[in-house]
Formats: C-alpha cells, structure tokens, sequence
C-alpha cells in the first residue's frame, strides 16, 4: 500500500439529519484515526436506495454527509472522499458475490431481521445489502473497516465473501482484519435510549443554537432532586468528568441550570463546525466527489479486469 500504510474503509449512509450519536460514534473517530491509513471514505448512496424513495432528499443528504466531514475535520487531500453510485464495479461485483452465497446464509443476518421487524420493507436490496457492502470493502483490498457494533456482521460477511470467491476461482480478495473497529460508546438520546434519527430523541449536530438549546431542554430527567443522570451522561462527551463534578455539585437538583450549562457546552463545540458546514457550498462537495470517483474508478476497474477474467466472463 502507498507509503507502507494500511488501507482503511469506511462507509456512510445518507440517510437523514446527522446527530451527536453519529458524531461521537464515527465522525470523531474516523477525523481522529484517518491520517494514519490510507483512507476512503464511502457515501453509500445504493443501500440508501433500500429504504429511501425521496430523490431530492437523497441529493440534499448526499451533499450534507460529505459536508459534515468536511467540517469535522477531514481534509480531501488525505482521504479519498466517493460516492458508491459513482463506481458501477460495486453492484457489478455483489452481483458475483450472490451468486456465490445461499439465501439461507443471508437470511441470518441481523440487520435485515431488525429492519424487517421495525416494519422497512423487506425489497431484494435489503435482502442482498451484504453483498454491496462486501463488494465496497473487497474492490479496495481494505485491511481495516471502522464501523458502529451493528455493522460487525456485515464485515463477516464481507469476509465469508471474498473466502467463498478465493476458493471458488482462484487467491483474489484480501479478507478485511479482525480489527473492527474499537466499540464506540453508545450516545443516549434525550429519553436516554440510543440517540437514533428513528426514535426521534436525537440532538442534531448541525442544528441552529435553537434547536440544540430545545433538544437539550426536552432531556428527561427524574425527580430524585440528585444528579439528572442523562443530562450528565451527554455532558461528559463535551467536558472532562473533573470539570463536571464540581458543577454538578454545585448546581445539585438544578435542572434547569444544568441543561442551559449543557446547552453553552454543545454550542462551543458545535459552533466552529456549523459555521464550516454552513461555508461549503454544493460546487465544492461535487468537485471533491468527482475527484474522489476518478481515485477510486482507478483502483476498482483494475480489481473487476482480474474478477472478469477469473470468473471466465471476459473472453
Ligand atoms: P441512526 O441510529 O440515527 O439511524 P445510523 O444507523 O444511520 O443512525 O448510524 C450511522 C452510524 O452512526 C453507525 O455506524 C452507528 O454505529 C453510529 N451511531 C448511530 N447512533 C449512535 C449512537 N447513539 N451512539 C454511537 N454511535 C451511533
Ligand atoms: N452499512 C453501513 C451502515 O449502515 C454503511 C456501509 C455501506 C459501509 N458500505 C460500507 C460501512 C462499507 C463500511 C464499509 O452504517
């Protein structure tokens, strides 16, 4: 791999509003780690497909997730920054991968159960969705995919794939390391469950200072006069537990002085970002898009030449 590092990839869906749960869970570390791999940086824009039917809002989510990058602090020159759809090689190569995986074998996956029994339709996309994240991960010969605890059995199958094609055809796809990720904390939402965008109790991150402020104001709290446990819980990701302890000291059974405290200490973090974000207009996310398919095109096309051959399709 160029300059001796390994080769990171990661994937992001464009599926809604980014809030502070995906910041924490895979902003903040990929802007942390990336500089010491040689990265890419996918919009997953086809499994997108599976579950949103709304094309201005897919273009508007597009734009927005490489925005939010760009303003947590990636820099396009360090990180290969694409679109799925951009490459065609990745639906050419999960359409080889279904071929070599059983439909029992895919229905084992968890993810497709749980959006199933969250009431998503269950489309043939959603049923082979592995086989399009197996082909994102194999085109690339990445070494390491860093991703949420929910995605961990989408890289075992990305793995299962590329063994199934080896023995099938022939040493072609390098299985992508046991080094997941590191687990991520979970980010509570305002009810203290997991902040998701589907049960509505997120905080978003690029939000106005209002609409943080309101997000910070709905936090449930207990009566026990004590600590709010989940004001505190999403404060400590912005101030350090020392710096926390005498506030909450001092400001014990204050509620409402708690979440305005919250509230400043979101916006100083957030602030500098969503003015970035703010700052980047659409020409911008396109140019840096075109410039990453190109990178990437290169890279792909090369793999699928060596798969067509192999799987006797080219003559
Ligand atoms: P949501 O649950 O809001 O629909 P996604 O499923 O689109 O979020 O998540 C995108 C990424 O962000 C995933 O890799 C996931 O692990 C991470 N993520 C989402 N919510 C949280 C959270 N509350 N805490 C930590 N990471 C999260
Ligand atoms: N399935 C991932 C998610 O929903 C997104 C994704 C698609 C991905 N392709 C990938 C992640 C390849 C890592 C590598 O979060």
């Amino acid at each position: 791999m160029a300059d001796g590092k390994k080769r990171l990839l990661t994937g992001l869906q464009p599926s809604g509003q980014l809030h502070i749960g995906n910041y924490f869970g895979v902003l903040k570390p990929f802007v942390d780690t990336y500089e010491g791999y040689e990265s890419f940086l996918m919009i997953a824009d086809y499994h997108t497909l599976t579950t949103l039917k709304d094309p201005a809002q897919l273009r508007q989510n597009t734009l927005d997730i490489v925005r939010a990058y760009l303003a947590a602090g990636v820099d396009p020159s360090k990180a290969v920054i694409f679109k799925q759809s951009d490459i065609s090689e990745h639906t050419e190569l999960a359409w080889i991968f279904e071929t070599l995986v059983t439909v029992p074998f895919l229905m084992q996956a968890h993810s497709y159960k749980d959006k199933v029994a969250k009431g998503l339709e269950a489309n043939a996309g959603l049923f082979n969705y592995p086989m399009l994240m197996a082909a994102d991960i194999l085109l690339y010969d990445t070494d390491i995919v860093p991703v949420g605890q929910d995605q961990r059995q989408h890289v075992e199958y990305a793995r299962e794939a590329a063994a199934k094609f080896n023995n099938t055809y022939g040493q072609t796809f390098t299985e992508p390391g046991e080094k997941i990720s590191d687990t991520v904390a979970v980010v509570p939402g305002v009810d203290g469950q997991k902040m998701s965008k589907s049960y509505g109790n997120t905080i978003p991150l690029f939000g106005s200072k209002d609409e943080i402020a309101k997000a910070v104001m709905s936090i449930v709290t207990d009566s026990s006069g004590e600590r709010p446990a989940n004001v505190y819980a999403i404060h400590k990701l912005f101030k350090s537990e020392a710096d926390l302890e005498s506030l909450y000291e001092e400001k014990k059974g204050k509620y409402k002085d708690l979440k305005e405290a919250l509230a400043e200490d979101i916006e100083r973090v957030v602030a500098p970002m969503r003015e970035k974000y703010n700052a980047i207009t659409e020409e911008e996310v396109k140019k840096i898009l075109k410039e990453g398919a190109e990178k990437a095109k290169a890279i792909a096309s090369t793999k699928m030449v060596d798969v067509r051959k192999k799987v006797g399709v080219s003559l």
